[in-house]
Protein backbone atom coordinates (compact mmCIF):
# COMPACT_ATOMS: atom_id res chain seq x y z
CA UNK A 1 0.00 0.00 0.00
CA UNK A 2 1.75 3.26 -1.02
CA UNK A 3 1.62 5.82 1.43
CA UNK A 4 2.50 9.61 2.70
CA UNK A 5 3.72 9.87 6.35
CA UNK A 6 4.84 13.18 7.54
CA UNK A 7 5.03 14.90 10.77
CA UNK A 8 5.06 13.66 14.67
CA UNK A 9 2.36 13.26 17.33
CA UNK A 10 -0.78 11.84 17.36
CA UNK A 11 -1.99 10.05 14.10
CA UNK A 12 -4.57 11.28 11.72
CA UNK A 13 -5.19 8.68 9.30
CA UNK A 14 -6.71 10.68 5.80
CA UNK A 15 -8.62 8.39 3.34
CA UNK A 16 -9.34 9.67 0.01
CA UNK A 17 -12.41 9.84 -2.43
CA UNK A 18 -13.23 8.45 -5.98
CA UNK A 19 -11.15 8.36 -8.27
CA UNK A 20 -8.45 10.02 -6.96
CA UNK A 21 -5.68 9.51 -4.63
CA UNK A 22 -3.28 10.66 -1.56
CA UNK A 23 -2.26 13.66 -3.14
CA UNK A 24 -5.84 15.25 -2.67
CA UNK A 25 -5.12 15.63 0.95
CA UNK A 26 -1.71 17.64 -0.08
CA UNK A 27 -2.52 20.42 2.29
CA UNK A 28 -4.04 19.04 4.90
CA UNK A 29 -1.27 16.86 5.31
CA UNK A 30 1.07 20.48 5.46
CA UNK A 31 -0.81 21.64 8.01
CA UNK A 32 -1.42 18.57 10.77
CA UNK A 33 2.41 17.52 10.22
CA UNK A 34 3.27 21.88 11.18
CA UNK A 35 0.83 21.56 13.96
CA UNK A 36 2.18 18.61 15.81
CA UNK A 37 0.16 15.37 14.57
CA UNK A 38 1.47 12.37 12.55
CA UNK A 39 -0.43 12.44 9.09
CA UNK A 40 -0.77 9.37 7.33
CA UNK A 41 -2.34 9.42 3.86
CA UNK A 42 -2.76 5.87 1.99
CA UNK A 43 -3.56 4.89 -1.40
CA UNK A 44 -6.94 2.73 -1.15
CA UNK A 45 -6.21 -0.28 -3.58
CA UNK A 46 -6.66 0.21 -6.85
CA UNK A 47 -6.19 3.95 -6.52
CA UNK A 48 -2.77 6.08 -6.65
CA UNK A 49 0.05 4.19 -6.19
CA UNK A 50 -1.41 0.91 -4.93
CA UNK A 51 -2.01 -1.76 -7.30
CA UNK A 52 -5.12 -4.14 -7.14
CA UNK A 53 -6.14 -6.21 -10.32
CA UNK A 54 -9.55 -7.80 -8.64
CA UNK A 55 -12.84 -7.02 -10.03
CA UNK A 56 -14.55 -5.77 -6.74
CA UNK A 57 -12.54 -3.54 -4.38
CA UNK A 58 -14.84 -3.94 -1.30
CA UNK A 59 -15.07 -0.59 1.45
CA UNK A 60 -14.17 -3.85 4.01
CA UNK A 61 -11.31 -4.66 2.31
CA UNK A 62 -9.88 -0.81 1.88
CA UNK A 63 -10.69 -0.55 5.94
CA UNK A 64 -8.77 -4.24 6.53
CA UNK A 65 -6.08 -2.39 4.68
CA UNK A 66 -5.70 0.74 6.72
CA UNK A 67 -5.73 -1.51 9.83
CA UNK A 68 -2.77 -3.34 8.28
CA UNK A 69 -1.07 -0.29 7.59
CA UNK A 70 -1.52 0.93 10.95
CA UNK A 71 -0.30 -2.57 12.48
CA UNK A 72 2.72 -2.12 10.12
CA UNK A 73 3.60 1.52 11.26
CA UNK A 74 2.55 0.38 15.20
CA UNK A 75 -0.32 2.84 15.69
CA UNK A 76 -2.83 1.24 17.91
CA UNK A 77 -5.19 3.98 17.92
CA UNK A 78 -5.96 7.24 15.50
CA UNK A 79 -8.05 9.97 13.82
CA UNK A 80 -9.84 8.70 10.90
CA UNK A 81 -10.49 10.56 8.65
CA UNK A 82 -12.52 10.23 5.18
CA UNK A 83 -13.99 12.49 2.01
CA UNK A 84 -16.70 10.57 0.31
CA UNK A 85 -15.18 7.08 -0.28
CA UNK A 86 -12.84 7.90 2.08
CA UNK A 87 -15.76 8.65 4.61
CA UNK A 88 -17.57 5.16 3.81
CA UNK A 89 -14.15 3.11 4.16
CA UNK A 90 -13.78 5.09 7.50
CA UNK A 91 -17.37 4.49 9.03
CA UNK A 92 -16.89 0.69 8.08
CA UNK A 93 -13.33 0.70 9.73
CA UNK A 94 -15.12 2.26 13.15
CA UNK A 95 -17.81 -0.87 12.66
CA UNK A 96 -15.04 -3.40 11.96
CA UNK A 97 -12.42 -1.98 14.24
CA UNK A 98 -13.88 0.57 16.80
CA UNK A 99 -11.13 0.68 19.72
CA UNK A 100 -8.66 1.54 17.08
CA UNK A 101 -10.60 4.98 16.78
CA UNK A 102 -10.06 8.17 18.76
CA UNK A 103 -12.25 10.21 16.20
CA UNK A 104 -13.86 10.10 13.20
CA UNK A 105 -13.96 12.91 10.64
CA UNK A 106 -16.70 12.55 7.69
CA UNK A 107 -16.58 14.88 5.14
CA UNK A 108 -18.79 14.67 1.45
CA UNK A 109 -19.66 11.02 3.30
CA UNK A 110 -23.35 8.93 3.34
CA UNK A 111 -24.28 6.49 5.99
CA UNK A 112 -26.93 4.85 3.81
CA UNK A 113 -26.00 1.75 1.57
CA UNK A 114 -26.83 1.59 -2.07
CA UNK A 115 -30.51 1.50 -3.33
CA UNK A 116 -30.93 -0.68 -6.17
CA UNK A 117 -31.39 2.70 -8.83
CA UNK A 118 -27.42 3.85 -7.26
CA UNK A 119 -26.20 -0.03 -7.52
CA UNK A 120 -27.47 0.14 -10.93
CA UNK A 121 -25.80 3.51 -11.94
CA UNK A 122 -22.22 2.06 -10.44
CA UNK A 123 -22.55 -1.45 -12.45
CA UNK A 124 -22.70 0.51 -15.46
CA UNK A 125 -19.93 3.35 -15.00
CA UNK A 126 -17.70 0.46 -13.55
CA UNK A 127 -18.34 -0.91 -17.66
CA UNK A 128 -18.41 2.10 -18.95
CA UNK A 129 -14.92 3.24 -17.26
CA UNK A 130 -13.53 0.09 -18.56
CA UNK A 131 -14.22 0.92 -22.15
CA UNK A 132 -14.05 4.52 -22.47
CA UNK A 133 -11.31 5.50 -20.05
CA UNK A 134 -11.29 8.42 -16.95
CA UNK A 135 -11.39 11.04 -19.37
CA UNK A 136 -15.84 10.89 -19.91
CA UNK A 137 -15.52 10.81 -16.08
CA UNK A 138 -13.79 13.82 -15.58
CA UNK A 139 -16.21 15.38 -17.48
CA UNK A 140 -19.18 14.49 -16.19
CA UNK A 141 -18.07 14.64 -12.85
CA UNK A 142 -16.20 18.08 -12.22
CA UNK A 143 -19.26 20.41 -12.20
CA UNK A 144 -20.64 17.95 -9.33
CA UNK A 145 -17.36 17.75 -7.33
CA UNK A 146 -16.60 21.35 -7.59
CA UNK A 147 -19.12 24.62 -7.03
CA UNK A 148 -19.82 27.17 -9.16
CA UNK A 149 -17.22 29.53 -7.82
CA UNK A 150 -14.73 27.20 -7.83
CA UNK A 151 -15.56 26.18 -11.45
CA UNK A 152 -15.40 30.30 -12.49
CA UNK A 153 -12.57 31.85 -10.41
CA UNK A 154 -10.03 28.89 -9.82
CA UNK A 155 -9.01 27.28 -13.02
CA UNK A 156 -5.56 25.46 -10.74
CA UNK A 157 -8.44 23.53 -8.96
CA UNK A 158 -10.07 22.63 -11.68
CA UNK A 159 -6.87 21.49 -13.40
CA UNK A 160 -5.67 19.68 -10.53
CA UNK A 161 -8.91 17.69 -10.08
CA UNK A 162 -9.23 16.74 -13.77
CA UNK A 163 -5.69 15.98 -13.38
CA UNK A 164 -6.11 13.43 -10.50
CA UNK A 165 -8.85 11.80 -12.02
CA UNK A 166 -7.17 10.90 -15.43
CA UNK A 167 -4.13 9.21 -13.60
CA UNK A 168 -6.34 6.88 -11.84
CA UNK A 169 -6.14 3.31 -13.29
CA UNK A 170 -9.33 2.25 -15.13
CA UNK A 171 -9.67 -0.97 -13.30
CA UNK A 172 -9.08 0.20 -10.05
CA UNK A 173 -12.13 2.75 -10.81
CA UNK A 174 -14.08 -0.22 -12.07
CA UNK A 175 -13.24 -2.05 -8.68
CA UNK A 176 -13.84 0.85 -6.67
CA UNK A 177 -17.23 1.31 -8.25
CA UNK A 178 -18.12 -2.14 -7.95
CA UNK A 179 -17.17 -2.15 -3.68
CA UNK A 180 -19.28 1.35 -3.42
CA UNK A 181 -22.04 -0.57 -4.51
CA UNK A 182 -22.04 -3.11 -2.72
CA UNK A 183 -21.14 -1.52 0.51
CA UNK A 184 -22.73 -1.86 4.40
CA UNK A 185 -25.89 0.64 5.33
CA UNK A 186 -24.43 1.97 8.41
CA UNK A 187 -27.66 3.79 9.06
CA UNK A 188 -28.60 1.95 12.35
CA UNK A 189 -24.94 1.60 13.46
CA UNK A 190 -24.80 5.55 14.30
CA UNK A 191 -25.77 5.26 17.95
CA UNK A 192 -22.90 3.18 18.52
CA UNK A 193 -20.68 5.51 17.28
CA UNK A 194 -18.93 6.80 20.65
CA UNK A 195 -15.60 8.95 19.89
CA UNK A 196 -16.01 12.29 18.88
CA UNK A 197 -16.85 12.83 15.30
CA UNK A 198 -16.51 15.86 13.05
CA UNK A 199 -18.75 16.19 9.96
CA UNK A 200 -18.03 17.89 7.10
CA UNK A 201 -20.36 18.88 4.10
CA UNK A 202 -19.91 21.45 1.46
CA UNK A 203 -23.01 23.49 0.91
CA UNK A 204 -23.22 22.93 -2.87
CA UNK A 205 -22.71 19.42 -2.53
CA UNK A 206 -25.10 17.57 -5.30
CA UNK A 207 -23.38 14.21 -5.01
CA UNK A 208 -23.40 14.18 -1.02
CA UNK A 209 -25.53 16.71 0.00
CA UNK A 210 -25.51 18.54 3.26
CA UNK A 211 -28.89 15.95 3.91
CA UNK A 212 -26.87 13.01 4.41
CA UNK A 213 -24.51 15.18 6.78
CA UNK A 214 -27.35 16.55 8.92
CA UNK A 215 -28.43 12.73 9.13
CA UNK A 216 -24.82 11.35 10.42
CA UNK A 217 -25.18 14.04 12.56
CA UNK A 218 -28.46 13.55 14.29
CA UNK A 219 -27.32 9.58 14.57
CA UNK A 220 -23.88 10.38 16.12
CA UNK A 221 -24.77 11.36 19.51
CA UNK A 222 -21.01 12.73 20.05
CA UNK A 223 -20.82 15.17 16.68
CA UNK A 224 -20.70 18.47 15.39
CA UNK A 225 -21.47 19.51 11.72
CA UNK A 226 -19.44 22.35 9.57
CA UNK A 227 -21.16 22.98 6.39
CA UNK A 228 -18.81 24.70 3.97
CA UNK A 229 -19.90 27.73 1.89
CA UNK A 230 -18.72 28.11 -1.40
CA UNK A 231 -17.56 24.30 -1.91
CA UNK A 232 -19.31 21.04 -3.26
CA UNK A 233 -18.11 17.47 -2.94
CA UNK A 234 -13.95 18.73 -3.14
CA UNK A 235 -14.85 20.94 0.33
CA UNK A 236 -10.78 20.57 1.37
CA UNK A 237 -9.86 21.64 -1.95
CA UNK A 238 -11.88 24.15 -3.05
CA UNK A 239 -11.54 25.86 0.68
CA UNK A 240 -8.47 25.08 2.20
CA UNK A 241 -8.80 27.23 4.83
CA UNK A 242 -12.28 26.84 5.85
CA UNK A 243 -11.31 23.24 6.23
CA UNK A 244 -8.30 23.53 8.06
CA UNK A 245 -9.32 25.71 10.69
CA UNK A 246 -12.24 22.96 11.21
CA UNK A 247 -10.17 20.81 11.45
CA UNK A 248 -7.59 22.40 13.58
CA UNK A 249 -11.09 23.82 16.05
CA UNK A 250 -11.64 19.94 16.23
CA UNK A 251 -8.43 18.15 16.68
CA UNK A 252 -7.53 21.10 19.53
CA UNK A 253 -10.81 20.33 21.24
CA UNK A 254 -9.97 16.59 22.09
CA UNK A 255 -6.40 16.67 22.47
C1 LIG B 1 -16.15 10.06 -3.93
O1 LIG B 1 -15.85 11.26 -4.00
O2 LIG B 1 -15.52 9.26 -3.23
C2 LIG B 1 -17.31 9.56 -4.75
O3 LIG B 1 -17.94 10.59 -5.39
C3 LIG B 1 -18.17 8.79 -3.88
C4 LIG B 1 -19.43 8.32 -4.50
O4 LIG B 1 -19.51 8.14 -5.72
O5 LIG B 1 -20.36 8.07 -3.72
Amino acid sequence: MAYDEVGSGPAVILLHGYPFHRSMWREQIDLLSGAGFRAIAPDLRGMGETRFSGEVATMEDMARDVAALMNELKIDQAVVCGLSMGGYVALEFIHLFPSRVQALILAGARAQGADEAEKKSRQEQAERVLTEGLSPVADAMLPKLLARRTLAEKPDVVARVREMILRTDARGAAAAQRGMAARRDHSNDLSAINPPTLIIAGREDTIRAPDDAEFLHSGIQNSRLEIIDDAAHLMNIEQPDVFNQALLDFLGAIH
